[in-house]
């Protein structure tokens, strides 16, 4: 088989991915839902794309990432597995599939790799999914850990705080590694403990609001372009304010439909 064969996206692979590590290549990856957003962010050289089940928050509207569903997820992934051509693309597994169990983590996880074209998954959990983490490998389906401030478990910790309980953290980013993850996300862990766990690791640490010493950092593409409506989390940083240039723009059509300036002799058919 060729290459090309092989990889028929020429997109990072899996094992380019978690090389970054060793190359110090620092990894940048942006959150992604439909075709449009994901070839732009893709066009811009970003090493991976996360269909992340915020989208259940910024797209869908809900107050937090639970009611998302796998079919849901599979629907949006389809549209970001189009458009992508070099990134990786890793897509959510959704609440609570993977916790019932390996059969139906792999069943699910199967059906993301089956219908969307993205190359692996990211569940919540280190020592309590190891064993789920590692039945997907042994099925040839790539694993992303998710360790730290785990937002699907949000009423069981009453809110999205930061996580400092740096025995649990590293027992969880070690056992992730263990069971075959080839990277893994942290969220919300203080910059000193983040820094220990991605020195004692040997696959890429992805934070967010993690500080600056993981591997590579990850923001949802709503905070990062400034569509978010409000406050934003301490450690976001918005790179552009589109919520406001959108709201200018269309403010602005809507006032030459009524003042009669659109359409104009140019936009006019003789
Ligand atoms: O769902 C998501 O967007 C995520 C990132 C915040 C890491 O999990």
């Amino acid at each position: 088989m060729s290459s090309q064969a092989s990889n028929p996206q020429r997109r990072i692979t899996v094992p380019q991915f978690t090389a970054m590590k060793n190359d110090d290549h620092r990894i940048s990856m942006v959150t992604a839902y439909d075709f449009t957003f994901a070839s732009m962010i893709d066009e811009c050289g970003v090493e991976g794309i996360l269909v992340g089940d915020s989208l259940s928050m910024v797209v869908q509207g809900h107050d937090s990432t639970l009611p998302v569903t796998l079919d849901e997820m599979i629907y949006h992934a389809e549209m970001v597995g189009r458009a992508v051509k070099r990134a990786l693309v890793v897509v959510d597994m959704p609440f609570p599939i993977y916790h019932l169990g390996s059969f139906k983590a792999i069943e699910s996880a199967g059906r993301i790799l089956k219908q969307t074209r993205c190359q692996a998954v990211k569940l919540e959990g280190g020592v309590d999914q190891a064993e789920v983490i590692a039945a997907l490998v042994s099925a040839g389906i790539p694993v992303m850990a998710h360790v730290g401030l785990r937002p699907q478990s949000v009423h069981q910790m009453g809110s999205y705080r930061v996580q400092r309980e740096s025995a649990q953290l590293m027992a969880d980013a070690k056992a992730a590694q263990e069971a075959g993850a080839f990277a893994m996300v942290l969220e919300c862990i203080t910059a000193e403990i983040a820094a220990v766990i991605t020195a004692e690791v040997d696959i890429p640490t992805i934070g967010i609001g993690s500080g600056v010493d993981c591997d590579g950092q990850i923001l949802v593409m709503h905070d990062l372009l400034g569509l978010t409506e409000g406050r934003v989390p301490k450690h976001v940083k918005a790179y552009a304010q589109l919520r406001e240039s959108i709201q200018g723009s269309i403010s602005q059509y809507r006032d030459e439909v009524r003042n009669g300036q659109f359409p104009g002799q140019d936009q006019s058919f003789r």
